[in-house]
């Protein structure tokens, strides 16, 4: 709480400090133990999000193609447990379940994406249109439209046709550029009189280096300090051509926005006193959030990623950079192509100096930061082995945007945590407290003057993981992977997240220490139903056992 000033003549000087304090709002800067109650700025959009491979399922059904994701994880040895999005939550069957849960939330937005092979089975759009992918996807715009929740469009989360990939390379081939434009330009013909928030992109930085460089993600590529720049470049492109054929041909008719969604993590100096780590930090920010966001607000890359690259390149006697450069018409066609920034963040690292060798064999888009990632073992892991629990280094990202690029909107675009697929637990106390700290320190950073529009928990259930499978769950729904229904059961945090919407933010100590008990007590009854359709299919499992004697009889 801000400290409360009593007026008298003596107290003028503390009076007008309070004054000051509140109007720079850094009180809390250094202090990350704090919290702020108090509201966000009226029409604040609260969502939660999805995304097509991890959710839909119905992967050969009704005449979609097949994407990379469809083959990557039906390999061997790729996804966790050789898990894959084939079925997943059986998504594309349940839009009208699955809007209800979204206004049982109250949200204002669902954020969602599209699947290009779905609509476009070759990903070429003069092959083939499919009709009844447009069809799948008209049905839940107009449903959450019909209940006044506002669709937030993803164009790409990670499902390349396969075709294309097979065909061209994917993203390591520049006439992606013109594929994805005209997939885009489809989407905007057929969607856009009821949509009007569009992203083009979703992490590229995930496509581009677990992608294409590390080939821990579809497509399984490992270019190793080429693969992830020259994707990127190409992603880059691709994403201001869409902006700029949205603002020619159809913003005038339609209004809509056309963002992009970025991820970073915060990199913290190990010591704040060392110039060297402080450099090293500022470097793992621009190598990750800057990388895509730099040439779109500023029109280039970098000036850190050009020169450390530039220098190992030629270290390594390389007559050009691995860092692909933009000509100067592309510079001032790519710059200012956001509409909105998309921001997707989860958590933070400490960072120190730490030099590389250089040597043309261990280069990797890795190495080329010069910088080694700490964390502190205090920092709460509930899930996923990279996600601590940082909220602080939130404020500071979004501090971070306001600043390089111009104080942009954005949109949060993902935030939120994990368990471990073995956690049946439904009390989910642990995501009350991530999303508790995490949104606090977003609102925090709203009072530094940043210029943030919504928010998007993620993800509104339990999902595909990528090459993680099933085994991390981030959903504030819980789904029963092991029921052919895949039944969905609210957790703790979903009726939590609740009274932040109704409340608009956090109102008062008491208050939200009541909606914290309140909803650890009331999912004890889902916990119980849980258990029981548990118990139900550990029974049906046994089953087989018995049926092979019956066939013999
Ligand atoms: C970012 C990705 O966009 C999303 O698909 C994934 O579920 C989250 N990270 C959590 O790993």
């Amino acid at each position: 709480m801000l400290p409360r000033c009593a007026f008298s003549v003596c107290h003028v000087l503390m009076l007008v400090l309070c004054l000051s304090a509140a109007e720079d709002f850094d009180w809390t800067k250094n202090d990350h133990g704090s919290f702020y109650y108090g509201t966000f700025p009226a029409g604040f959009s609260w969502g939660a999000g999805s995304s097509a491979y991890q959710t839909e399922g119905a992967w050969d059904k009704d005449g979609k193609g097949l994407s990379i994701w469809d083959v990557f994880s039906h390999k061997k040895g790729k996804i966790q447990q050789n898990e894959t999005g084939d079925s997943s939550c059986e998504g594309y069957y349940k839009v009208k379940d699955d809007v209800s849960l979204i206004k049982e939330l109250k949200l204002n937005h669902y954020r969602f994406s599209i699947s290009w092979p779905r609509l476009l089975p070759t990903g070429i759009k003069s092959d083939h249109i499919n009709e009844k992918g447009i069809q799948h996807y008209d049905q839940l715009i107009d449903h959450l439209l019909e209940n006044k929740i506002t669709p937030i469009v993803t164009l790409y989360h990670w499902d390349l046709p396969q075709v294309l990939q097979e065909k061209y390379g994917g993203w390591q081939n520049i006439s992606m550029v013109n594929h994805f434009n005209e997939f885009a330009n489809l989407c905007f013909e057929r969607f856009g009189n009821r949509v009007k928030y569009w992203i083009t992109f979703n992490n590229p930085w995930s496509v581009a280096v677990e992608g294409y460089e590390t080939g821990e993600h579809a497509p399984g590529l490992k270019l190793r300090g080429t693969g992830a720049y020259r994707a990127a470049h190409h992603i880059i492109k691709a994403h201001a051509k869409v902006w700029h054929t949205y603002d020619t041909q159809w913003r005038a008719k339609q209004k809509g926005l056309v963002g992009i969604s970025l991820s970073g993590d915060w990199g913290e100096p190990v010591d704040i006193s060392n110039q060297k780590d402080i450099e090293a930090a500022e470097r793992y920010v621009q190598f990750y959030l800057g990388w895509f966001a730099t040439p779109i607000f500023h029109g280039d890359y970098p000036q850190v990623m050009k020169d450390f690259i530039g220098k190992k390149s030629v270290q390594q006697g390389l007559g050009t950079s691995r860092l692909p450069t933009f000509s100067p018409q592309e510079k001032s066609y790519i710059k200012g192509t956001c509409d909105f920034l998309g921001v997707g963040h989860f958590t933070t690292r400490y960072i120190t100096q730490k030099n590389n060798p250089s040597s043309r064999s261990s280069s990797s888009y890795f190495s080329d930061r010069d910088l080694a990632e700490l964390v502190d073992p205090r920092w709460p892991d509930p899930g996923s082995e990279w996600l601590y629990s940082v909220p602080w280094g939130f404020r500071r990202l979004l501090n971070f945007v306001k600043t390089q690029y111009g104080n942009p909107m954005i949109y949060v675009t993902e935030n939120g945590v994990s368990e471990k697929m073995l956690c049946t637990e439904l009390c989910d106390d642990w995501r009350i407290q991530y999303y508790k700290d995490y949104i606090n320190e977003m609102l925090k950073a709203i009072k530094d003057g940043v210029n943030v529009k919504g928010y998007t928990a993620w993800s509104l259930l339990d999902k595909f993981e990528w090459d993680e499978g099933y085994s991390e769950r981030f959903g504030l729904y819980y789904v029963d992977f092991r029921n052919k229904n895949k039944p969905r059961y609210p957790k703790a945090s979903v009726q939590f997240y609740k009274r932040i919407i109704s409340s608009n933010g956090f109102p008062n100590q008491r208050e939200v220490e009541n909606w914290r008990r309140k909803a650890v007590e009331t999912c004890s009854s889902s916990n119980q139903l849980l258990a029981a359709a548990t118990r139900k299919s550990k029974e049906h499992a046994e089953l087989p056992k018995v049926w092979p004697v019956h066939d013999e009889v």
